[in-house]
């Protein structure tokens, strides 16, 4: 049975001293999870060993990072690999946000190769997928997305994939407060999953997450997590305040 997954993504906020208050109030008032309702959170990674200190006694509640580099070592000044990311404790690490693919320059070639170090490295993968509004008003977002999980994830093999979690995230509904209708991601979702089925089987599919992110909310968040493909979120500005992100986590855990 595939998990329901609520992922935090912390994004360039937060110093250390804020980073630790603000997990320090999400164990105060953590809900009970369990081993297929599990929370990720993915602060910069200068605050990473001291989270992972602090989740150390949080139950289904693993650490995550926001990037890692292609190369797993060498005079690459200033980036992070993903096995330093695992001696860290990082269990998950988010590739290809569209923050990543657009100030960055990150395309889906270089991505699949930093997919394969997340992979190498024992940990988690979630893949960000999403078309930009100029896309949605074409109405080829379809195609477009497919290309991204073809490009930078379908030269796995259906074991590997079984580490992957998928975030659907339309570019026009991240940061903007204006979110996708449940009719919307859920007709994503279902597209994404019957692309990843004719490639690796129903069974395959079947088993992989695939989250919602922009612009969720503990308002929305119980609507878009009833659709019967959305096994949750990522969460970017919702999860900078514990009360807020606490609201996403009970949802998924009702849903
Ligand atoms: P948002 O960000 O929740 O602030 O829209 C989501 C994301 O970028 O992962």
């Amino acid at each position: 049975m595939r998990k329901k997954i609520v992922a935090a993504n912390w994004k360039m906020n937060l110093k250390l001293a804020e980073g630790a208050e603000l997990v320090n109030d999400l164990y105060n008032t953590m809900p009970a999870l369990s081993n297929n309702c599990n929370v990720v959170i993915a602060p910069p990674y200068t605050h990473l060993l001291q989270t992972a200190t602090q989740l150390a006694v949080i139950d289904h509640v693993y650490l995550g990072a926001q990037n890692c580099h292609h190369e797993s070592s060498g005079a690459y000044t200033g980036e992070i690999s993903a096995g330093m990311l695992r001696s860290t404790e990082v269990d998950y690490v988010i590739i290809g946000h569209s923050e990543r693919r657009q100030y960055f320059g990150e395309d889906n070639e270089l991505l699949a190769r930093k997919v394969n170090q997340v992979l190498s490295n024992s940990m988690n993968v979630i893949y960000c997928c999403g078309e930009p509004l100029e896309i949605r008003d074409a109405h080829t977002q379809n195609i477009y997305v497919e290309q991204q999980l073809k490009k930078g994830l379908f030269h796995l093999s259906a074991e590997q994939l079984i580490d992957v979690v998928i975030a659907y995230e339309p570019i026009w509904a991240i940061g903007t407060g204006r979110t996708a209708t449940s009719t919307q991601a859920q007709d994503m979702h279902a597209h994404i999953r019957s692309v990843i089925a004719d490639q690796y089987g129903a069974d395959v599919a079947a088993n992989i997450s695939i989250l919602y992110g922009g612009s969720c909310k503990p308002s929305n968040a119980a609507e878009l997590f009833a659709c019967a493909d959305v096994d949750g979120g990522l969460i970017g500005g919702a999860s900078l305040k514990a009360d807020e992100f606490i609201g996403i986590i009970s949802a998924m855990i009702k849903s």
